[in-house]
């Protein structure tokens, strides 16, 4: 979709589209759950481009549901109003409608006030802001609950408390060229320990392990803000970096550009914690690499050894033709990790440039700055 383009389906207009297969990437391997999931779009209209995410709204976990329900001394079948106002019971609502893990401060608020919670309303004052995302960093809105046993709420009180179940969004890892009547994602689940419980994510456990082949996900396309490819007849090379799900437009990139019979060169960088269980579309990567689609793969297993080895490690072994692909108009895209991975891979390609490219610190940022007003440096990271 262009950033122009108007698609019938939108957020307040969601497609309802049917899970057509889903597959387990990391069967191999206990440390991650990663999934290739296959959304079926046949017969709906909805179109996009290599660079778009697709939105999902989610559902919370049904054991999560009936653990509030059971503390706050609800049946499930009390009628509250949606977000958007329309009637429905308790149940459905805390299921589809209501974000019940993350807090909102209009819950914190009631809960200190109510059972007279010093502490909480403390950190609720404005200069308490640090102290308060520590406080919460963890704690969804089940620990609020049980922490103050005595809050009683009726159950429309208690929804007005929450926010919206809001959507999540995944790179689409398929090209329309490639694959016309489906969507393609590559979703890590989510999933921590804390304050002795074990969590999910709402979305990535739901599409990945709540739904079944043939259940419905309601969904819309969002444009990808600039992350495009060149034109197929643009001979710019283009060099992709995603490690784990940040993998997943690449993909699409890759389809897009075999069907497209596209001239620059394609180099990958791919980076995930083991290669024996981890090298996502292994084999598709291997076609690429035979026909020409793509034309170099480095690759970063960062627990098959001692030390960690990322893929802004490899990018550095790399430097001489890394430079020489930037010489020659390269564009540079990032996708996956924004907090760790993507300023690691920054400070890798200012190194380069300064190394290879015989330029000061200042320099380097210019010639980064230079890039990224040329589209030639494109980020998608969260
Ligand atoms: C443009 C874009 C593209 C994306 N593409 C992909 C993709 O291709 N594949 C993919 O898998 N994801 C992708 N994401 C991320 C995705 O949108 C979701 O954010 C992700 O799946 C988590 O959503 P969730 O509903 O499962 O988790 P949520 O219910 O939203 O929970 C996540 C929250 O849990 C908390 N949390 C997480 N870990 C811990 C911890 N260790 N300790 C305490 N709290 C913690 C944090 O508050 C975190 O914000 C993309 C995001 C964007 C913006
Ligand atoms: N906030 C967090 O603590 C946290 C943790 C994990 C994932 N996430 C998020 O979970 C989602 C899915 O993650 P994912 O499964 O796609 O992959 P990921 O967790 O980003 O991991 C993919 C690969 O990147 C490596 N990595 C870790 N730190 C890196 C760094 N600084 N530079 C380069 N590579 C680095 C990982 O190694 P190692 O894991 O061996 O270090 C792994 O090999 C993303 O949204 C990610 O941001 C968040």
């Amino acid at each position: 979709m262009t950033e122009n383009q108007k698609s019938v389906y939108s957020r307040k207009n969601p497609l309802s589209a049917k899970i057509l297969s889903k597959e387990l990437l990391t069967s191999k391997i206990d440390e991650k759950k990663t999934w290739h999931i296959e959304i079926d779009l046949i017969g709906s209209g909805m179109e996009f481009t290599p660079g778009d995410s697709l939105a999902i709204f989610p559902e919370n976990n049904p054991d999560l549901v009936n653990e509030l329900l059971k503390l706050l001394n609800f049946t499930g079948n009390e009628i509250v109003p949606t977000p958007s106002k329309i009637e429905t019971d308790l149940r459905n609502a805390l299921t589809k409608d209501y974000a019940i893990t993350t807090p909102d401060k209009k819950l914190l608020r009631a809960v200190a006030e109510q059972v007279n919670n010093h502490t909480l309303s403390e950190l609720l004052a404005p200069e308490k802001k640090q102290e308060l995302n520590n406080y919460l960093w963890g704690r969804e809105v089940i620990d609020l609950i049980i922490e103050n046993p005595s809050v009683k709420f009726s159950a429309e009180e208690f929804v007005s408390l929450l926010k919206k179940l809001n959507v999540r969004l995944y790179s689409i890892a398929s090209s329309l060229k490639h694959s016309p009547n489906q969507v393609d994602l590559t979703v890590a689940v989510v999933e921590y320990e804390s304050h002795n419980r074990s969590r999910q994510g709402v979305c990535s456990s739901w599409v990945s392990e709540r739904t079944e082949i043939g259940d419905q996900a309601k969904c819309f396309i969002t444009p990808g803000k600039g992350f495009r490819l060149p034109d197929p007849d643009d001979s710019s090379p283009i060099i992709m970096c995603g490690p784990g799900t940040g993998v997943a437009p690449f993909r699409a990139f890759m389809q897009e550009r075999k069907a497209t019979d596209a001239k620059g060169d394609a180099w990958l960088f791919f980076g995930e914690i083991h290669e024996d269980g981890c090298f996502f579309y292994e084999n598709e990567w291997e076609e690429y690499l035979n026909d020409g689609t793509l034309n170099k793969i480095s690759t970063a297993w960062s627990r098959d050894q001692e030390e960690k080895i990322y893929v802004q490690h490899k990018i550095l072994e790399e430097g001489k033709e890394f430079w020489s692909y930037l010489e020659r108009g390269a564009i540079f895209y990032v996708c996956g990790d924004a907090e760790r991975m993507a300023p690691d891979v920054d400070k890798a390609l200012h190194q380069i440039i300064q190394e290879h490219g015989n330029k000061s610190e200042d320099e380097a940022i210019e010639y980064v700055n230079e890039l990224k007003s040329l589209k030639r440096y494109r980020r998608d990271v969260y």
